[in-house]
């Protein structure tokens, strides 16, 4: 033990002075992480993150689909793989997408180990320190912090109720020269809004016309409770687009499987960067998504999150109507798993955290979704995590604040 200290002693190392890039030295916490910390506390309901919920994951199907990855693929389910992606799981999901109208091979395919590595991977393929990417004002926070990283600059389009404001995009590309157009059309996060079908044929119209890859982020597109369904970007704009898809909502986060949909010609260049961050997406977990895919139990799960999703989203709204003070606005998404709301011009949604966690509930507030920080007055609230009856509760304690600070 006493040789143990002398021993340190002597070393001496200081890890702390060690030579990180500044980049890294200066990187923020991710907010929704922190809130998240605070979610996870006893009697905290959270309507922060984007959980899905977990009494909606297929819990004995999964066992079930392990026993047999097992039984069928023996020591291949958990050797090193392919970094494409195993090819049977990549198959399959060509096969589901064209059924969804975005005509696909399995060569259009990658595997990633979540929809956030393939946003990641698309940092490192297209991105140089003070490039542009086009976005959504507000966006997706996740994709900035995977995008910051190799020091992008943003040239951020409005929305409105109709999603991504296109007709702002052609100026943006004229001024800017982007690398990248970034777009969660369908039930964004974080707003819920949907693109409609016209804005989409014109924002592929543009991006091809100047040669510029839209990405369609789309991890909620097969979650619709309400409305008519639009086609995809894929769908519609073909080896335009690239797009990102992930079982996360659809089957469980936590076994971390997504894919890219992209041009055959250009998916080998994710492939080999790829294969220099983490050689493969877990075979086990791609094996087993592929064995409960096989089952034919997919379509049917799915119809069960609509429904519980869609009737908790409904309760949520009818609570909102209810309790919160007149001036707040919200949207009323057709899908997905967030709704996005509006304090009167002047309040800020994050001072009035330090009053909401106190009452022991979460949001997100809303401007680290904005890559040029507008938005204090907005937040974000997930509809999927909590049950119908701490819902309200949630809700109702909002309201308190709310009123409180709106007299
Ligand atoms: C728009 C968007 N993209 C990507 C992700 C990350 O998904 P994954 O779990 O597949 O990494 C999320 C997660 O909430 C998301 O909302």
């Amino acid at each position: 033990m006493d040789n143990d200290v002398a021993l340190e002693e002597e070393i001496g190392a200081m890890p702390d002075k060690w030579p990180f890039t500044d980049h890294v030295r200066k990187m923020s916490t991710s907010i929704i992480r922190e809130i998240l910390k605070f979610s996870a506390q006893p009697g905290v309901i959270s309507l922060a993150g984007g959980y899905p919920s977990p009494d909606m994951f297929p819990i004995e199907d999964l066992k079930q689909a392990a026993i047999d990855c097992i039984d069928e693929y023996q020591s291949t389910c958990l050797q090193y793989s392919f970094s494409m992606g195993i090819p049977q799981l990549r198959e399959i999901i060509a096969q589901r997408e064209t059924k969804q109208g975005a005509e696909s091979k399995t060569d259009n395919i990658i595997i990633t180990s979540g929809s956030q590595q393939g946003i990641d991977i698309l940092g490192r393929a297209f991105l140089e320190p003070g490039d542009y990417i086009i976005t959504e004002s507000p966006t997706y926070v996740g994709a900035l912090q995977a995008f910051n990283f190799y020091k992008p600059r943003y040239a951020t389009v409005d929305m409105d109720r109709n999603g991504m404001i296109v007709e702002q995009v052609e100026k943006a590309i004229q001024k800017h020269s982007p690398k990248l157009i970034y777009t969660v059309s369908t039930f964004q996060n974080p707003t819920g809004i949907t693109m409609t079908e016209d804005r989409r044929h014109k924002l592929v119209e543009i991006a091809t016309k100047y040669n510029i890859p839209i990405v369609d982020d789309n991890p909620y597109g097969e979650i619709r409770f309400a409305g008519t369904p639009v086609p995809s970007l894929k769908a519609i704009g073909g080896d335009a687009v690239i797009s990102l898809g992930t079982f996360s909502k659809l089957i469980a986060p936590g076994l971390r499987i997504a894919w890219m949909n992209g041009p055959a010609s250009i998916i080998p260049l994710f492939e080999k960067v790829k294969q220099g961050t983490d050689l493969h997406t877990n075979t086990f977990t791609q094996f087993m998504i592929y064995q409960y895919i096989k089952s034919g139990k997919l379509d049917d799960h799915i119809k069960e999150i609509i429904k519980s999703y869609g009737a908790k989203r409904n309760h949520m709204i009818k609570e909102m109507e209810k309790q919160f003070p007149k001036g707040i606005t919200w949207t009323h998404p057709e899908g997905g798993l967030f709704l996005w709301c509006e304090l009167p011009e002047g309040m800020s949604a994050s001072k009035l955290m330090l009053e909401i966690v106190k009452e022991k509930v979460t949001y997100v507030y809303g401007f680290p979704f904005f890559p040029d920080g507008r938005g204090d007055n907005t937040f974000r609230l997930n509809f999927s995590n909590a049950s119908i009856e701490t819902i309200s509760q949630a809700i109702e304690r909002l309201a308190r604040v709310f009123k409180a600070h709106m007299k």
